[in-house]
């Protein structure tokens, strides 16, 4: 079986680049996933999704972690590879993981080189700090295209303080309007808001010139993303408020399986001659 995209399919639909992204501030709002896998990225490539990114949150996913401070650039890696092959229309995105932005410039350069090698279009980077920026716009100089990502920001959740909104405060607030700035200067072309209070999700993307897609950040961004396999329902007993299952796959995952093995055990499949 082949897992490759159906080329008919995608050839109908315009590939998305970085500048139909930047295009769309203030337009029709952008919508993004996260994908891990070559048999859901064929899956999403039969769909208009404008962005995929392949998350660091593969540590919860398939990894089964509590954070996405174990998540290596191997990791980000290989699962970039295996979305590369069966996706073509939707932007691929792919995550800096744990330590690799802010370190050394040696250490973020190299594991931005794997990933854009291993299939990404552009990369997402948590932060923004001035040191952050400072390597933002040497890789978006150089022709990387980087999407910033600031409120929650779960590779820093112990400093954080645990998984909480972000911006609440006037203080809070304007730090966000500054970060959000910094990362426009530093040539970012869209901005992921993470678990950011409305009003303040809505001031930022007022006030910024690129595209803020938001998860846990209210309506008023450019585009919302989730992860692919939250809103599907394959763990119905998560469920955070911002979240909003699209479908109950947990249930039918189940249901198939326990049907297989009662029909194996009654002998009623495979049907015999
Ligand atoms: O890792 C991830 O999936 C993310 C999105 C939730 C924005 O950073």
């Amino acid at each position: 079986m082949s897992y490759a995209a159906n080329s008919e399919q995608s050839a109908q639909r315009k590939k998305r680049r970085v500048t139909d992204i930047l295009s769309r501030k203030g337009g029709a709002p952008l919508t993004a996933l996260t994908c891990y896998d070559a048999t859901f990225a064929r899956l999403l490539e039969k769909t208009d999704l404008d962005v995929v990114l392949v998350g660091d949150s593969l540590g919860h996913v398939m990894q089964g972690g509590d954070s996405t401070l174990t998540v290596t650039v191997d990791d980000v890696a290989y699962h970039t590879r295996c979305v590369a092959k069966s996706l073509k229309t939707p932007l691929l995105v792919s995550d800096v993981p744990f330590a690799s932005a802010g370190f050394t410039d040696e250490r973020l350069y190299a594991d931005a080189e794997r990933l854009m090698r291993a299939g990404a279009e552009a990369l997402k980077i948590e932060g923004a700090s001035a040191e952050l920026c400072r390597q933002i716009s040497r890789l978006t100089t150089h022709g990387i295209p980087v999407m910033g990502h600031i409120g929650l920001v779960p590779q820093s959740v112990h400093a954080l303080g645990g998984y909480r909104i972000q911006g609440r405060s006037e203080e809070a607030q304007l730090r966000l309007l500054d970060e959000a700035q910094r990362l426009v200067d530093a040539g970012c072309f869209a901005i992921v808001l993470e678990l950011v209070d409305e009003a303040t999700a809505r001031r930022v993307t007022q006030s910024c010139q690129v595209p803020t897609i938001g998860i846990g950040a209210g309506n008023s961004c450019d585009g919302q993303i989730l992860v692919l396999q939250d809103m599907l329902g394959m763990n119905m007993d998560f469920k955070p408020k911002f979240l909003k299952h699209f479908a109950n796959l947990e249930n039918v995952v189940v249901d198939a399986v326990e049907n297989y093995c009662r029909e194996v055990n009654e002998r009623s499949f495979p049907v015999g001659k």
